[in-house]
């Protein structure tokens, strides 16, 4: 049976465990309906109440909610705040100040601790020496790092002196790197000379260099490089600087620059539907809001927690519940550098085990390959270690396969700990859909219900509520604090992704279809409905994988990319090419697709590479020239032809690119 028809069947039912209601922030059904009802009395009141009892602000907002330039919406926008102040400062004199804020396990298993007050004093040190090399509030500055403690501390520092961050995931080529930093108009990049995984030393400094090489980078003016092994780097003087370098002699003090509600704590960029990364413009006091009361009640954060969140500080996982919720929350949690297979497929477990992580967060790619280790090699298996302290689990970035989602309820979960399949996106900046540990009860691959004050829907194309077991759009119907605010640089862009006129201008379109059930009203996602892909949780446009492999112009003529299901990494890219030479075969066809496929990973990253490559002497067209490509999503699943190809130019194409190399 296929992920998809055992989830449409499934009807197995997991409450709560009562150890897990007890106690919590939001004990028991009634007392988030409590919530909801709250939310949908008083919209604006219920959204101002959080924000006063979960924010510390310079300047205390009256205003909660502007609508007036919909769906350009503004929350809080008359107070001030500071994000860093919010997630650092406020522990200060507090029982948190003396505790780890992070416990961090590098790649060769090696352990650093810092405690709230000695991040603070890094940061603020950061900060200054930011300040120091002319980067003023409002200044974008890219950081791209690996997963290191030095990592959240220049996102802190850039937060703490209003500075705009945008983060480029460390698996990102050259050439997007460029890209990002030419589109946010960076002052600066922060970077490392090499990043750890898995026992090998990557560089990331040397394609810094080579991204600023390709030109056209006239604002940025300095580059700051993280020492993290000891190979050396090149440095081009004048510009960049080791951070022993730019640290020295700074303070370790720094006073918090208050900035309006509004100000842009960060933009990040994600994939859509066209051949541009979207820069996804996040604001400081709604973004902030809602990962700090995520923190509290989607993973019931306590005190004594240990939470670890393994997603790279690259993605906005990284940013909500790495860099912002937990310090937010004044938790203790731990950021490991390496990768969930080195040295060995058990490597997640032994350090839940010897860290003691209580809450642990994690995405469907990695229990999946972690599920396949385990049951080739019992010395990985989690029953091999003691995961006793662990309470809570989450679910991150695709859909869980019930499979999947027994197994970890069954033997990391050791079935007490409640399993958190939360539904968001890079707009969305926190969670959306997702269970309450304490109150909602589980039902393997469906992310159950909104939070208290997401308005979250299943509409048609026009915007009418669709009945309960019929598929539809998945919108939201009023705004919320921690929202996209814009796409940087492209406000046109913003509204006619998000905000369709069909359906009134108003109702965020999240992108993704969706179903409730009938018993329950519980949401399932269903996948994209635009040209985005899934793969291992990484958002991946179609089209850009497309324009990367047409631009290698002296080979490709045209090219094709869908999705396909995959077993492991739940989507798989698929692509059709058609060559300027002839349609090679054999072990040609082998040479010429890694080839393909190397230029894909140069091009965008890694991630990007097609799994399968098909090639053709053309593609099925119809006869004004458009590409069919329903037909090659069939083609790409292996499926049978049932649609009306009557209207396709060359029905001949179709066999030749069934063709498997
Ligand atoms: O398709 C949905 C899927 O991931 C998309 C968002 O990707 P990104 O912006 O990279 O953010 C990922 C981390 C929040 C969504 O449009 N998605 C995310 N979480 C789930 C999910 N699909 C099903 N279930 C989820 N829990």
């Amino acid at each position: 049976m296929s992920a998809i028809e055992s989830v449409l069947v499934e009807n197995r039912v997991f409450p709560p465990p009562e150890a897990a209601v007890k106690g919590a922030r939001i004990s028991g059904m009634k007392a988030y309906e409590a919530l909801c009802a709250e939310a949908g009395q008083d919209f604006e009141g219920f959204w101002a109440r959080l924000a006063r009892e979960n924010l510390a602000w310079t300047k205390p907002f009256t205003r909660t909610l502007d609508e007036s330039n919909a769906p350009f919406y503004k929350w809080f926008a008359d107070g001030e705040l500071n994000a860093s102040a919010n997630c650092l400062d406020k522990h200060l004199g507090t029982p948190v100040e003396n505790k780890d804020a992070i416990v961090f396990e590098a790649d060769d298993g090696a352990v650093t601790r810092i405690t709230y007050k000695q991040l603070l004093a890094r940061v603020s040190q950061f900060a200054n020496a930011l300040k120091a090399q002319g980067v003023n509030k409002g200044d974008r500055v890219i950081i791209y790092m690996p997963m290191t403690i030095e990592g959240v501390v220049a996102m802190q520092a850039c937060a703490r002196i209003g500075a705009t961050h945008s983060v480029v995931f460390g698996g990102f080529s050259a050439k997007a790197l460029h890209e990002r930093i030419i589109d946010a108009g960076a002052v600066a990049v922060v970077t490392a000379n090499y990043q750890m995984r898995g026992g090998k030393e990557l560089p990331l400094k040397a394609i810094v260099d080579e991204a600023i090489a390709m030109g056209g980078c006239n604002t940025l003016k300095q580059v700051l490089v993280y020492m993290r092994t000891a190979t050396a780097c090149n440095m081009v003087a004048g510009r960049d600087q080791t951070f022993d370098e730019a640290l020295e002699g700074q303070s370790t003090e720094c006073v918090p620059v208050p900035v309006n509600a509004e100000h842009p704590l960060f933009i990040l960029y994600t994939s859509g539907s066209t051949g541009k990364p979207k820069g996804v413009q996040h604001s400081t006091a709604g973004y902030l809001l809602w990962a700090k009361v995520t923190m509290d009640w989607t993973f019931d954060i306590k005190p004594s927690d240990v939470f670890w969140c393994t997603a790279d500080i690259g993605w906005v996982t990284g940013h909500s519940y790495v860099a912002y919720g937990p310090l937010a929350a004044g938790c203790t949690q731990v950021v490991f550098e390496g990768v969930p297979t080195y040295p060995n497929a058990g490597r997640f477990w032994d350090m839940i085990q010897k860290h003691k992580v209580t809450v642990f967060y994690t995405a469907p790619t990695a229990i999946r390959s972690l599920i396949k280790a385990a049951e080739g090699d019992e010395k990985v298996h989690p029953a091999r270690y003691d995961l006793s302290s662990l309470r809570i689990l989450g679910s991150v970035g695709e859909p869980i396969n019930p499979e999947a989602w027994m197994w970890y309820h069954k033997h990391v979960g050791g079935e007490r700990c409640p399993i958190v399949d939360t539904f968001w996106q890079t707009e969305t900046g926190g969670h959306m859909i997702t269970p309450l540990p304490g109150a909602t009860p589980l039902v393997p691959g469906s992310c159950t219900l909104p939070l208290p004050g997401i308005m979250a829907a299943i509409v048609d194309e026009v915007g009418k509520d669709v009945p309960n077991g019929s598929g539809g759009m998945l919108v939201v119907k009023r705004p919320w604090p921690s929202m996209i605010r814009n796409i940087w640089g492209d406000p046109e862009r913003y509204k006619k992704s998000y905000f369709p006129e069909e359906m009134g201008g108003t109702y965020y379109l999240a992108g993704d279809g969706a179903v409730r059930s009938e018993d329950r009203g519980y949401f399932r996602i269903t996948g994209r409905i635009d040209d985005v892909l899934n793969v291992s949780g990484h958002r991946l446009g179609t089209m850009e994988i497309e324009s990367a492999l047409v631009s290698m112009t002296e080979l490709v003529a045209e090219a094709a990319v869908v999705g396909r299901p995959d077993d492991m990494t739940g989507e798989a890219v698929c692509a059709f090419v058609v060559l300027k030479r002839s349609r090679p075969t054999g072990e040609e066809a082998q040479k010429i697709a890694t080839q393909l496929r190397n230029w894909v990973a140069k091009e965008i990253g890694p991630i990007a590479k097609p799994k399968d490559i098909r090639f053709g002497d053309n593609l099925p067209k119809t006869r004004s020239g458009k590409i069919m490509r329903r037909l090659l999503r069939s083609i790409a699943r292996g499926e049978a032809i049932t649609q009306d190809t009557s209207t396709l130019e060359n029905p001949a194409i179709l066999e030749q690119l069934a063709e498997k190399l």
